[in-house]
């Protein structure tokens, strides 16, 4: 008897999400072409008022992409040739990315081992390095919250208040996430959101926001999203065109009633994928530490594995897709090889770029699923 061919679990659901709250989605995406406000509509300004009050801040800037969302503040800050930005280099390429495209130049310094986030023992000792000149040469600091899990933001807000340098926290992964009881998004001067389709809070294409309690920034940022200028055709500064669509915002509106218990089942599923592959006692197999100050949002559940292109391919054999974030440090980015970065230089980040392997972990997985995945990976690595 021929065996039940067992149906293919993808990274991310997001045909299941759709489904699940379709008549919502076509709703909102009729208002807007009933109102026909497409560029900063009520729905936008809606959304700006909901991300803020989620994160704890008193503005957020929405704007066309994450990526968007870094360059923006980095703008604002003025940052350009001559200057330089300090982040990990264990990250999507936008962090370092934005840097350099103001002409700045990024400085990578190396991670936590687990969590995969910028260690301040290293941020410290570089800027305690650093002459008075060299320190007012640095326009921000950019820690990751990756995967949806916080950087140590208390040791590195002091060490941004001792060095007078202001924090962008790229919270791109990392919506409704916490460290120590505050928000991501609400501890650094700004936090860069992302909401490309496979964040906790994605939209049906690009966008981003920003969210701040300084009031000048946020003013600045609303210019600059609109090339700089308060009234139309006269321009304050030189800023871009990044604004996030009307629709795009209705979307996300309608998403955002869910995004808490989305939320609690990405947290269900990775507790349930701790308990049990680490019940099967395979120290091949490291979990994703979580740091008990924090509140781990799992945008991303990653494991550590040898062979991981091996155990990847078996994954995909068995019909569950899985993903390498990242598989390049940026420091060896052969984009970034005029900064002299060679193999070696930031070992923990190297280390984990050969060994991540990230599961499926979306709120829509089923019980079932769940399961397979676990049982196909005990049986990947093995
Ligand atoms: C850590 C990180 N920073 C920045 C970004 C950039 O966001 P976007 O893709 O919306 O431009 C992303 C998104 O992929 C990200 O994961």
């Amino acid at each position: 008897m021929s065996q039940p061919t067992l149906s293919r679990i993808p990274l991310l659901n997001l045909a299941r999400q759709t489904a699940a709250i379709r008549p919502r989605l076509d709703a909102a995406v009729a208002r807007v072409l009933d109102h026909g406000h497409y560029i900063l509509g009520p729905e936008v300004v809606e959304l700006e008022k909901r991300v803020a009050a989620c994160c704890g801040t008193q503005f957020a800037v929405s704007c066309a992409s994450g990526t968007d969302a870094l360059l923006l503040p980095l703008m604002a800050y003025g940052a350009g040739p001559g200057h330089k930005v300090i982040t990990s280099p264990f990250t999507f390429f936008a962090t370092a990315g934005s840097i350099s495209r103001l002409g700045a130049e990024p400085v990578f310094l190396d991670i936590d081992p687990e969590p995969s986030n910028l260690d301040p023992d290293h941020l410290e000792r570089y800027l305690v390095a650093c002459t008075a000149e060299e320190i007012r040469q640095i326009k921000a600091i950019i820690p990751i919250h990756l995967f949806g899990q916080c950087a140590q933001m208390d040791r590195i807000m002091d060490l941004s208040v001792r060095f007078d340098i202001p924090v962008i926290e790229d919270a791109a992964q990392a919506i409704g996430a916490e460290w120590n009881h505050k928000r991501a998004g609400s501890m650094g001067h700004c936090g860069a959101f992302s909401f490309f389709p496979s964040k906790n809070l994605g939209g049906a294409g690009d966008g981003g926001i920003i969210t701040t309690n300084d009031t000048a920034l946020a003013d600045q940022l609303k210019l600059l999203r609109v090339h700089g200028g308060e009234r139309r055709y006269y321009h304050r500064f030189v800023g871009i065109n990044s604004r996030l669509d009307t629709l795009q915002a209705a979307l996300l509106l309608a998403k955002f009633d869910f995004l808490d218990e989305w939320t609690r089942k990405r947290i269900d599923n990775a507790v349930f994928y701790s308990e049990q592959l680490g019940a099967l006692g395979d120290a091949r197999i490291k979990l994703p530490s979580i740091d008990p100050r924090g509140r781990h949002v799992f945008n991303q559940y990653t494991v550590r594995v040898p062979n991981r292109d091996d155990v990847k391919s078996a994954l995909f054999e068995a019909g569950i897709a899985s993903e390498v974030y990242y598989p390049v440090p940026l420091h060896l980015q052969e984009c970034f090889a005029g900064l002299n970065y060679k193999v070696g230089d930031l070992p923990v980040s190297e280390a984990a770029a050969r060994e991540v392997l990230s599961i499926p972990v979306d709120p829509e997985l089923t019980a079932e699923e769940r399961i397979r995945i676990v049982s196909s990976l005990a049986a990947a690595v093995a």
